[in-house]
């Protein structure tokens, strides 16, 4: 069985950060959102991985991932020249899957789950022809809805607007080749895409047998800003690590779960966990709180942050309000100033945001 995990969409709702970094790589507890995925297919035993990407982000995802040796995989990059569609990307891929049976992965999709169950049980009855995994949700809307019966799947809709379940498609499917006759068959939907969930409606409209795999655990589509928020608060709450390699300072409290990696240093600070500070990030006179991941060469002074992510090489300084919930891009620069007026100063790039106390 192969893996294709895609990553080639434009990601306008995480904008700004998707100007300079792809979605998939957006850190979560420190590490990018794709790395726990390729994580989850190493642990099904899967070794061939395609990843589909678009031209812009080619280049980036080649430098990070490489040949996957690193994850114990072996990762082919497939072009998606524009983003078509999820099951326009999965016929850009025909080449690289051939006839296998496939797991197919959205790359923006964070499942801690256990996916062995769903995969065994493919594997194991050759009658199905496609496997979806699904979880209820309170907003159907936004997501692929399935109906079900007798374990199999009988419809399926891509964000409805009058759902007619509230069973969601994970993005996480299983398929034989057969999905190709189901592309070829479709037409662009109404925003414009080749869905895969039209697709999947033709396997079962000619009769074919798919499988809905209901999991009731933690996931999460990290498409938007508070998504990543709640990630990263759910990742490090379950990490369950104390693990202070860098360097703190007697008059300094680390509090809970907090990993201070090799090289980092706190001085005179409260590190209240669930935290995790990377190399050569310097905390001085602060209060870190729960919830935070703040990245590599970070400074952080005279400040208070908490439930947020803070990317490599911010610099943070003399800020009067606790940060809260905030998401800072790589390089980010916020300080205080003292002199008179006593006025803001604010260079955001487009779509920034800024929440300010009255
Ligand atoms: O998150 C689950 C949902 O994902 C499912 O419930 C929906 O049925 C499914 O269509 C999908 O909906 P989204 O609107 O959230 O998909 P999105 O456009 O965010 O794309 C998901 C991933 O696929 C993302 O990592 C980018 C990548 N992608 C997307 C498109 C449109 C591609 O590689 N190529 C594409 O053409």
């Amino acid at each position: 069985m192969k893996a294709l995990v895609l990553c080639a969409g434009k990601g306008t709702r995480l904008r700004p950060f998707t100007y300079t970094i792809a979605k998939q790589l957006i850190p979560v507890a420190n590490k990018p959102v794709l790395f726990y995925t390729l994580e989850n297919i190493k642990k099904l035993d899967i070794e061939e991985v395609g990843v589909v990407v678009n031209p812009q982000n080619k280049g980036v995802f080649e430098e990070t991932l490489k040949d996957g040796s690193e994850f114990g995989l072996r990762i082919e990059y497939v072009v998606q020249e524009e983003p078509k569609g999820l099951a326009h990307a999965v016929w850009m891929a025909r080449d690289f899957l051939g006839e296998e049976d496939f797991l197919m992965y959205l790359g923006d999709n964070l499942i801690l789950e256990d996916l062995k169950p769903f995969v065994k049980e493919f594997l194991e009855k050759e009658d199905i022809q496609a496997s979806i995994l699904l979880s209820p949700v309170k907003d159907p809307t936004r997501f692929g809805i399935a109906v079900m019966k007798n374990g199999k799947v009988i419809e399926v809709v891509e964000k409805p607007k009058v759902p007619p379940s509230n069973l969601a498609i994970v993005g996480v499917y299983l398929f034989r080749s057969i999905i190709f006759e189901g592309i070829k068959n479709i037409k662009p939907s109404w925003r414009g895409e080749l869905e895969i969930t039209d697709a999947i409606g033709y396997l079962i409209k000619k009769g074919y047998d798919v499988k809905g795999h209901i999991i009731f655990g933690w996931w999460k589509d990290t498409g938007k800003p508070e998504d990543l928020i709640e990630a990263n608060r759910k990742i490090l709450q379950d990490l369950r690590v104390n693990r202070v390699e860098g360097e703190v300072d007697d008059s300094s409290k680390i509090q809970g779960e907090v990993i201070i990696e090799k090289g980092a240093k706190v001085a005179s600070s409260v590190v209240r966990g669930p935290v995790i500070v990377g190399r050569g990030s310097f905390i001085k006179n602060s209060y870190i709180g729960p919830y935070t991941s703040i990245g590599e060469d970070v400074i952080v002074e005279n400040c208070e942050i908490e439930n947020s992510i803070i990317m490599d090489k911010c610099s943070l300084s003399d800020v009067k309000y606790r940060l809260d919930s905030s998401i800072l891009g790589k390089n980010v620069s916020i300080r205080g100033v003292k002199s008179k007026p006593s006025s803001m100063s604010l260079i955001l790039g487009d779509l920034s945001s800024a929440n300010l106390p009255e």
